[in-house]
């Protein structure tokens, strides 16, 4: 596939890099330097190039949201008319200083985001995952024992076919998908989050423990 990055963070830079090496075609843009862009593209080792978000989404088959829930707007700006588009979004609704959610309980991040664009497919995952832990993820998919024990990774939103390629991004990175059901349950996995990240940067476990967070089927 050909996805779109709008957003080469923490979050961005290394899930690109791993869509880089599962074979797809990637677009890396929205950092604060172009060399930045061009260094994650060069390191992917895989078929990824720099541009500008409107580069990014213009032919893409799925785009990556990843950014703060205060640059949203203007990487959206930028990103330019994103109708029919399939965005899987991992940015949580935080506060400038990320110590809460700005939208809870009747409304989910990935809500106000699918009415800011309203004929996108809007699909919520990857943002119960502490960014840490994916390259581990994706290294450990091949080994026998990691197989037959993927880690779990929930994902929601409104379109079937949007969730179907959504799952296919995830099995790809390494985890089992678990439809959690329409995009409002947003409104659960999102705080849940926010108990991850707790756990894995204030707690003593690191944050591995995502894992067994994950795994709970
Ligand atoms: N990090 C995690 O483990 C994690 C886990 C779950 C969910 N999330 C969510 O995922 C989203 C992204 O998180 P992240 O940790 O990947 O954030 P991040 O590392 O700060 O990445 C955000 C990207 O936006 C770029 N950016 C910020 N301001 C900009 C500006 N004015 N112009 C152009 N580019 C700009 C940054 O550029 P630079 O690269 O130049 O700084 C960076 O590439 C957030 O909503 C977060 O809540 C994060």
């Amino acid at each position: 596939m050909r996805i779109g990055i709008l957003g080469s963070g923490l979050m961005g830079g290394k899930l690109g890099t791993i869509f880089a090496r599962a074979g797809h075609q990637v677009v890396f843009s929205y950092a604060r330097s172009q060399e930045k862009l061009k260094r994650l593209a060069r390191g992917s080792k895989g078929d990824a190039r720099a541009g500008t978000p409107r580069e990014a989404a213009q032919e893409a088959d799925a785009l990556l949201l990843a950014v703060h829930w205060s640059r949203v707007d203007d990487v959206l700006d930028q990103a330019g008319d994103l109708s029919g588009k399939l965005i899987v979004t991992c940015s949580l609704p935080m506060n400038a200083n990320d110590t809460d959610l700005v939208v809870a309980h009747t409304s989910s991040g990935a809500e106000a985001l699918a009415k800011k664009i309203r004929k996108a497919k809007v699909v919520s995952a990857f943002n119960t995952v502490p960014s840490e832990v994916l390259f581990g993820v994706f290294e450990a998919k091949g080994r026998a024992r990691a197989k037959a024990n993927k880690p779990d990774l929930v994902y929601c939103g409104d379109d079937e076919g949007a969730k179907k390629v959504a799952a296919r991004l995830i099995r790809d990175v390494g985890f089992d998908p678990v439809d959690a059901g329409p995009l409002r349950i947003a409104r659960y996995t999102e705080p849940f989050a926010l108990l991850v990240a707790r756990l894995a940067y204030e707690g003593n476990e690191g944050p591995e423990l995502a894992y067994r967070f994950e795994h709970w089927k």
